[in-house]
């Protein structure tokens, strides 16, 4: 028989109504459209506003649009997988309140925290249940609500991040299409560059946590960008080696969306034209775990059956890492 690969066979992305622009955040902090645009590339993103609303939101709409273009009825659904960084509680996971409201009553659901990296952690880790005949049916998702956990006064992280997510299904495919392979990696030692200091269980939430405005995103941007464009270049090639693969095999490179001069930089020491790079960064900012299956659903119609893809993301801890795919649909 041969060889089972998990394929994606749906891809659905939710991004919610009320866009944030540049010209917006000039007025909330001492900013300018040119210098985030410069730094960045970010023009504007996409906030989730109300009361009660969490990142669940994200994923569930996601969801409902990816069992209805696939046509797939929810009970099918064997296993879930959340990946985010901003669940809308410490338990019970995201991925249990998404598959509620989606009616997916089958299937064990779990979250993945690997920060930006989220998504293609919790990919891989879905396309092992599927390449060992588990499961033929497993949904992944990659969602944040940034907008939660940023300081909307601390004017070097709040430009950067936006709110969005996107949900991939995954189906066992013999044809040689699918999830070819996956490198990924972690080092701790980046903790100190990236991270929300309270609120978990080593400095749990109090007046005084909430006082000294630590409940939102600290970053040290310069570490965290040279560690970025080194990590998932490194990844990149490395993958493209062991698989045998030159740039001209590559159609796509759909890198996380975290910098547009990340972005070039890694696209740059791959060698590879920034045409054949999904970019959308300038639209959503850094949607954290939602940015890889945003722009896979974006550049849905560009892409062809059979085209090889390297999907590469970078994130606190520091995670990050790389995927090889074949397009299935
Ligand atoms: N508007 C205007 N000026 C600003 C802003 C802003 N929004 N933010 C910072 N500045 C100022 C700084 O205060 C500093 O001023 P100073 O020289 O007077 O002190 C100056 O601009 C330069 O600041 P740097 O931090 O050195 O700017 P840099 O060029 O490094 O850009 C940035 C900052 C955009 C954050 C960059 O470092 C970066 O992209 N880092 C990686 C971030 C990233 O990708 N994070 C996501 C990782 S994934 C995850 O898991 C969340």
């Amino acid at each position: 028989m041969s060889k089972i690969q998990a394929a994606i066979t749906g891809i659905n992305a939710y991004v919610p109504d009320y866009i944030l622009t540049n010209q917006e955040l000039e007025t909330m902090v001492d900013t300018n459209d040119e210098w985030i645009t410069t730094r960045t590339g970010i023009k504007e993103r996409h906030i989730l506003k109300g009361e009660d609303q969490g990142t669940s939101v994200l994923g569930i709409e996601a969801v409902k649009g990816l069992l209805a273009k696939t046509n797939t009825d929810p009970s099918e659904i064997e296993l879930l997988i959340c990946a985010t960084a901003t669940p809308d509680m410490q338990f019970p996971d995201t991925a249990n309140l998404i598959s509620a409201a989606t009616g997916i009553k089958n299937a064990f659901c779990f979250d993945i925290n690997a920060a930006c990296s989220g998504f293609i952690y919790a990919l891989t880790t879905g396309s092992k249940f599927i390449e060992s005949g588990s499961y033929k049916k497993v949904i992944i998702v990659g969602a944040d609500k940034m907008s939660s956990i940023i300081d909307y006064t601390d004017r070097t992280t709040c430009v950067i991040f936006g709110d969005g997510g996107g949900a991939v299904l995954l189906e066992p495919a013999t044809d040689g299409l699918g999830i070819i392979d996956s490198l990924h990696q972690s080092d701790g030692d980046g903790a100190q560059y990236l991270y929300l200091k309270a609120g978990g269980s080593r400095r749990p939430s109090s007046a005084e946590t909430v006082a000294a405005r630590e409940h939102f995103v600290y970053q040290n941007g310069r570490p965290v960008f040279k560690a970025a464009v080194a990590g998932m270049s490194d990844v990149v090639q490395k993958i493209m080696a062991r698989n045998e693969l030159t740039n001209d095999d590559i159609r796509w490179l759909v890198p996380h969306q975290a910098n547009m001069r990340i972005i070039e930089t890694v696209s740059r020491m791959a060698d590879f034209p920034l045409e054949r790079v999904m970019i959308n960064i300038q639209k959503y900012g850094n949607t954290t775990c939602g940015t890889i299956p945003i722009c896979l659903w974006e550049y849905e119609d560009q892409i062809k059956k059979g085209d090889n893809l390297i999907l590469t993301a970078f994130g606190g801890g520091f995670t990050w890492g790389a995927i090889y795919l074949k397009w299935a649909i």
